[in-house]
């Protein structure tokens, strides 16, 4: 029956967990997926998150099925997050937000979308972006194509060939874009930069699609959306997903949203059926108790306040991290530069080891990174971070 099944060739990033799990060096420290983890290599269960919860199993209520698009606050939470609390476009009610099962049930949702209504578009990735991008739009049978991004040589971003790039563009594809903490390279693009950008996207009719999972991780919640608060003011049609996985360490929850900027209020009610119309093929409605945590934390002034402290805290201990990694690498290895690692923003940094190094820091040192790189800086603390950066010296050094 099964004959013709092919085999799964396994997840490049959270396949790598099993692997780390099943590795019995004492050392090993997993800095693979994009996870936050504290100063004693925990999980963190955030505080504002303790008291939601507090609320939510007080009494427990009933768990009828959910609307299909969510919980109107993690919905208006996600709007306020995204745009801003007073903003015109919520005002106008050009917005059309639905609650998705995390980031990735965003991207997938908005995927079917483009499918079915703009079946010419294309679908623009940043060369390199996160696996899963290409994946999702691809399963949604949109062709995905890449626009050049990422200069290894120099660790910056290639921005006179990305512009010239979607310049070429034909009208109504999609481009991509991670408006903060770019997955996996870590460089973002300055508010100039965004500028050209977005002007570009105007000219040539191209429709943004931002795919925002660290807001709050880079500089700060409000200068993280620097490029969808343009778009808006710039008048732009555009599809922004975002995750609450990172921001409120809610990763199993799965707690996302997509939002679709429209010209019209009349428009926005017609994307909101058909993205709910989408949710409803694909899984019906979404699980409530994320759900209700984004609501109590999005919609209480104190919890809020708190929630962004503890993101700011976080953000904090990984730029930390970065400092000291630089500190140390620089002082064992003084032929190679290790400045990107402080002009990268958010969890990630692409560290340029070749796919072989990464293969020996597995193997010699227990030290788990993406093959392409990709470093989690989150992963690091002040107890492994002498550990990962004598192992990668030892790499580096042979390689020298
Ligand atoms: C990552 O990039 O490591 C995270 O977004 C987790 C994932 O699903 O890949």
């Amino acid at each position: 029956m099964f004959e013709h099944v092919k085999e799964y060739a396994g997840d490049p990033i959270l396949g790598l967990k099993d692997k780390f799990v099943a590795d019995t060096k004492a050392d090993k420290v997993n800095l693979g997926v994009g996870v936050y983890y504290d100063e004693d290599g925990k999980l963190p269960v955030l505080e504002c998150v303790q008291t939601a919860e507090q609320r939510i199993a007080n009494p427990i209520s009933p768990r009828p099925y959910l609307p299909m698009a969510g919980f109107a606050g993690h919905r208006k939470g996600c709007q306020e997050l995204l745009f801003g609390k007073d903003a015109q476009v919520l005002q106008e009610g050009r917005v059309a937000t639905i609650a998705t099962i995390g980031g990735s049930g965003a991207l997938r949702v908005g995927a079917e979308f483009i499918h079915e209504w703009f079946p010419q578009s294309k679908c623009y990735v940043s060369d390199p972006t996160w696996g899963n991008h290409i994946a999702i739009f691809e399963h949604s049978d949109v062709e995905v194509g890449k626009y050049p991004y990422y200069d290894k040589a120099t660790n910056s971003v290639k921005f006179d060939e990305m512009v010239s790039f979607l310049q070429t563009l034909n009208k109504h594809d999609v481009v991509l874009l991670h408006p903060c903490c770019h997955n996996p390279t870590g460089m973002d693009l300055s508010k100039e930069q965004w500028d050209k950008v977005l002007e570009v996207i105007q000219k040539h009719e191209l429709i943004p699609f931002m795919d925002i999972a660290y807001q709050g991780f880079g500089e700060d919640m409000e200068s993280d959306v620097y490029a969808i608060r343009k778009a808006v003011d710039m008048g732009l049609t555009l599809f922004v997903s975002n995750s609450f996985s990172k921001n409120l360490s809610l990763y199993g929850e799965r707690v996302g949203g997509l939002s679709v900027v429209c010209p019209t209020a009349k428009e926005a009610d017609i994307v909101f059926g058909q993205l709910t119309f989408t949710a409803r093929r694909i899984y019906s409605s979404p699980p409530s108790h994320g759900g209700r945590i984004v609501d109590i934390v999005m919609n209480d002034e104190k919890l809020h306040e708190q929630w962004v402290g503890e993101v700011y805290a976080m953000r904090d201990r990984i730029k930390a991290m970065r400092l000291k990694l630089k500190s140390v690498l620089e002082a064992k290895v003084p032929n190679r530069d290790f400045d990107y690692l402080t002009r990268q923003n958010g969890m990630f940094s692409f560290t340029g080891l070749t796919p072989e190094q990464v293969e020996r820091l597995q193997t010699e040192f227990g030290v788990y990174m993406i093959s392409n790189s990709r470093m989690c800086v989150a992963g690091l603390n002040v107890n492994n971070i002498d550990y990962v950066a004598n192992a990668m010296a030892e790499v580096l050094k042979e390689d020298a």
